[in-house]
């Protein structure tokens, strides 16, 4: 058997939805600008044979921004860049699951750790802005 081209493929959803939609999305909460994060750092700690995709929705909405690491099947939240830190470093080199990240197979809403890491950010996040209206069309 020939070894994998990749040792790990990382699929980072970056799927947005209208504002105010019901499940919300990954990007509204971060997911682009920390997969961007991710792919850097990446990098910059010598991780090899390791693609950091971006991926449309996942269907784990309620628990995004969302990324599933292959060839094990881990699926993570995360919020902040010290979150995508820990699972480069735990994960990625060291090869264990980042538990405090971890979302189970049957998970439907984030634990409370989950919850308030995710809101401290989207407080801290800059309003998201409409394009002025110019009368032109464009
Ligand atoms: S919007 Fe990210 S999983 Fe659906």
């Amino acid at each position: 058997m020939t070894e994998s081209f990749y040792k790990a493929h990382v699929f980072c959803c970056n799927n947005e939805r209208p504002a105010g939609h019901i499940r919300g999305c990954c990007r509204e909460k971060g997911g682009v600008s920390l997969q961007n994060y991710m792919k850097v750092r990446a990098k910059e700690l010598g991780i090899e044979k390791t693609r950091i995709n971006k991926a449309g929705c996942l269907d784990r909405c309620e628990l995004g921004p969302v990324m599933v690491i292959y060839p094990e099947g881990v699926w993570y939240h995360y919020a902040t860049r010290e979150d995508v830190d820990e699972i480069l470093e735990t994960h990625l080199l060291g090869g264990k699951i980042v538990e405090r990240l971890q979302l189970e197979n049957d998970q439907t809403e984030l634990t409370p750790a989950q919850a308030e890491s995710l809101a401290c950010v989207m407080q801290c996040m800059p309003p998201k802005t409409e394009p002025e209206e110019t009368g032109k069309e464009v």
